[in-house]
């Protein structure tokens, strides 16, 4: 079984970037976590993070050569402008999550649309680091339950 976790521009500056809505986790330490998170339940995971959506789009394409399982997404401000991506997932068929660190719903009214959440199995967001870990959690579940 194997995951792809995959973030988003600007969340390679976690850790550092606006604290008091992000959080003071790295992105390494949210990584680092998903993996042993997974591990425990037998599952590979890959981690790529870019800041340019024809990355993040030829990503997705490779996930499905890759034959990965799911995908944990956090499409950062993609999310709010990004119909290529939204295509990509279709295109490819590989379920995912859709994951915020914050709330975007109650942030600027810009931050409450998202191209993904109709699609996404879950949409988990406002935990901070552990809407990771919960998204995590509730995706071995899914993948388990639909292979027994
Ligand atoms: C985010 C929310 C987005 O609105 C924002 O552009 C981000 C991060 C989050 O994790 O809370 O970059 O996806």
């Amino acid at each position: 079984m194997r995951f792809l976790l995959l973030n988003g521009p600007n969340l390679n500056l976690l850790g550092t970037r606006e604290p008091s809505i992000y959080g003071s986790e790295t992105l390494e330490e949210i990584e680092n976590h998903t993996q042993a998170l997974l591990g425990k339940a037998g599952i590979t995971l890959e981690c790529f993070q870019s800041n340019a959506e024809h990355e993040l789009i030829n990503k997705i394409h490779q996930a499905k050569q890759d034959s990965v399982d799911y995908i944990l997404f956090n499409p950062a401000a993609y999310t709010h402008t990004s119909i290529a991506l939204r295509d990509a997932l279709i295109a490819v068929e590989i379920p995912f999550t859709e994951i915020h660190l914050s709330d975007p719903k109650s942030r600027e009214e810009f931050r409450h649309r998202s191209f993904f959440s109709d699609i996404a199995v879950e949409v988990v967001s406002g935990l901070g680091a552990n809407s990771y870990y919960t998204a995590v959690e509730h995706a071995v579940k899914t993948i388990k339950e639909q292979n027994t």
